[in-house]
Formats: C-alpha cells, structure tokens, sequence
C-alpha cells in the first residue's frame, strides 16, 4: 500500500478459513488487502509490448522446443530470432509499436474476478494472474507469484480457446517443469482448463461480432459476403502427429455458423505459415485471392482462434490483406470481425468457464489425459501425469 507510513497501525489476521486479511488505518482511510483464496493463471503466449522486447519475444520463442524442434536448436534458434528481428520491429511499429494483449488480457481478468467473487463467493476471493509463455509476466513468475500470495486453489485457465499441444500444451509443460525443475511439490491445489471451443458464450461472443461486422457491408452485397474464419496454421508434422487443433478450431467454427443460421457461406482458412515445410492449409491469403478470381470480391475474416487483437490480427489480416493483398486482388468489400477484446459478454463467458470449472471438482478435461498418437516428446506425459493426479479435496 503507497499510503503506509511507519508509525500507522497495521493488523494481520488470520480468519477462521485459513485466509488473511491485512487492516491499516492510515491518513484516514482503511486500507483492507484480503488474501486470495483462488487464483486464476491466463496463460497465454504473450507478445511485445514494445519495440525493444521483440528480440527476446522471439528467442524464447523459437528455443521452446515444445513449440517447435529445430536442428541445433540452441544455436540456430537464436541465429533465426536474430535475423527476424527488425522485420517483425518493422510489423509492430506499424501496429502502434507493440502487442496490446496485456492490455486485453488485464482487462478480461478484472472483468473475470469481479464477475466470479460475486457468482462463486465460496471460492472468493479470486484474484487473476498473467502466464506468457514468451515475455513478461513470465508463467514461471506468476507461479512464484501465486505461491508468495498464499493462494489455496490454481487454476491454469488457457486463453486459447482450442487446444493445440503447441501453444496450450508448451505453457502446461511451462508449470510442470516449474515445480520439477525445484523438485518441490505445489504448496497450491492444480487444476486446468485446457479447451473451451464450444462455450456458448464465447459462440455468442463470435456470432454477436460477425453479425455486427455484416451490417456494414453495403445491404446489396450481403448476402454475397463470404465469412473467412481464419486461425494460425500448424506446421504439418503436428497435425500429422494427432493434434487436436484442426478438429476443435472446426467445432468452433460449426457451433458459430449454426447460431448465425448459416446466414452466408463460408471457409475456415489458416494464417501465418513461416518457412520452407508444409502446413496445414488452405492459406487465408490463396483463398482471398482464388475468392475474387472466381468473382466473390465481398470477403468477412474472422479471427477465430485467438480472443484478443495481436500482430496476426492488427498486422497480417488488417494491412497485409485488408489493405495490400484486398486492392491487388480488386476487391470489393473486405472487412474484419472485431476480436473479442473488451465485450463484457467475452469477461462473462470467461467467469462461467471458471465457475463452472471449479463446480466439477475436476482437474483437467478426460481428452488432456491422452497424449497425441505420435507424440515423441516425454515431458507431455509427465504434465498430463501431474494435473490428471492433483488432489483437489
Ligand atoms: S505432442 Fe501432443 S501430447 Fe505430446
């Protein structure tokens, strides 16, 4: 508290739940810090705040061999994030010189607890906490954070709504390695949400934004739009591995066009493939392209993989194909739907998802406790080992 001052009175009680609570009076005021009884992780892969963190962002990047596995990884990962570098500085200075998902994700966090401590007061106080997997606040610091704040109950709550064992899986094998690397066991009781692609509300959330987004192609072309859903592709040896991306990112876009009644046709594409090897495809800017050659020149993209705005959103589909790729292909009308951001329904769907979590008493959902058919990384076991076994009461 700013406001302490040596000679103010300060009282730490314990209560008769085990939480405390911190009372001061000073300069007046009464000043009560309560100890959070649940904690909730956001994890998430993060992004540059600004220019200067982009080097690092990248390196942790391409050495997090959970993500990706290179020849000599700890040479040429670092050789590769270097040489990238000032092209990607380049795409954030365009974008207002950083990620703005700390933002967002601060946000929805707020919204979340404040919805939850109402909602679930026996699991209250609630307190949220940021997990990145490549730039501060660092998962491993938000742990150490949780555990200094006493906290009774972790929830490891992804913010990617499907699960891919390179994006969600690499942050859980970031929280087991955390506590096996100290050989110590978590003072907090574990659970995870691992995949939420089918929450109505977050289906209510997409289908309330492309709604919104339709309205303001001109009335005669509406019916003509076609609504691109596009996520973050996967190199194909993951896929091929068994990753259940594909098939929940899928589900998603099924659940989103039959609340929307199927209202236009539609594609689910796949962005932001880098390097030489195959991936998963159609890619979003062939299919722009075949799109207005064939005469369907009213294009709606959909990020429908990620929840809050990030380079992929505000750079590759805003400017490089909303803007650049849209004229040379002589489009007519291509538009993005907003991401989910700050819409209040997105904080509630998010404080129903851990209500609801926390209600089942389960520690993780039955599909996290099977690992992909070829997966050939041991520490993926030994995670899902380590949540499907957490004592919860
Ligand atoms: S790569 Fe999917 S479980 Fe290991």
């Amino acid at each position: 508290c700013l406001f302490f001052q040596e000679n103010q009175a300060m009282t730490l009680n314990e209560t008769a739940d085990s939480s405390w609570v911190l009372k001061a009076q000073c300069r007046g005021i009464r000043v009560q810090v309560v100890k959070p009884k649940t904690g909730i992780l956001m994890l998430n892969m993060g992004g540059p705040e600004k220019l200067a963190d982009v080097h690092d962002f990248l390196l942790r990047l391409f050495m997090d061999t959970d993500l990706m596995k290179l020849p000599v990884q700890n040479k040429l990962g670092p050789f590769i994030a270097k040489r990238r570098t000032p092209k990607i500085q380049e795409q954030y200075s365009k974008i207002g010189g950083g990620s703005p998902i700390k933002h967002w994700t601060s946000m929805q966090g707020e919204g979340m607890v404040k919805l939850l401590d109402k909602m679930s007061p026996e699991t209250a106080p609630h307190k949220f906490y940021i997990g990145f997997r490549y730039v501060n606040p660092l998962t491993e610091e938000a742990i150490e954070e949780m555990e200094k704040d006493g906290v009774e109950r972790a929830v490891a709550f992804t913010q990617y709504p499907q699960y891919s064992c390179s994006t969600t899986g690499s942050s859980l094998n970031a929280i087991y390695r955390y506590y096996s690397n100290r050989g110590d066991r978590p003072k907090m009781r574990w659970s995870v949400i691992d995949r939420w692609p089918t929450h109505p509300l977050l289906v209510e959330c997409f289908a309330e934004h492309i709604s919104n987004e339709l309205l303001k192609f001109p009335e005669a072309k509406r019916d003509d739009v076609v609504i691109l859903f596009s996520a973050h592709s996967l190199p194909l040896s993951v896929v091929n591995r068994g990753d259940p991306y594909p098939q929940e990112v899928g589900a998603t876009v099924q659940r989103v066009m039959e609340r929307l009644g199927h209202c236009n046709p539609y594609r689910l594409v796949w962005q932001s493939r880098v390097g030489p090897m195959a991936w998963l495809g159609p890619q979003t800017d062939e299919v722009i392209k075949g799109l207005c050659e064939r005469g369907k020149k009213n294009i709606l993209l959909v990020p429908i993989a990620f929840t809050s705005d990030h380079i992929e959103t505000l750079h590759e589909l805003d400017i490089e194909y909303g803007q650049v790729l849209g004229e040379e292909c002589g489009v007519e009308n291509i538009r993005r739907a907003e991401s989910l951001n700050g819409n209040p329904l997105f904080m509630k769907a998010l404080a129903d998802l851990v209500q609801s979590h926390l209600k089942s008493n389960e520690p993780c959902s039955r599909q996290l406790t099977l690992r992909c058919p070829l997966c050939t990384n041991p520490t993926c076991g030994e995670t899902k080992a380590f949540f499907a076994n957490q004592k919860l009461s």
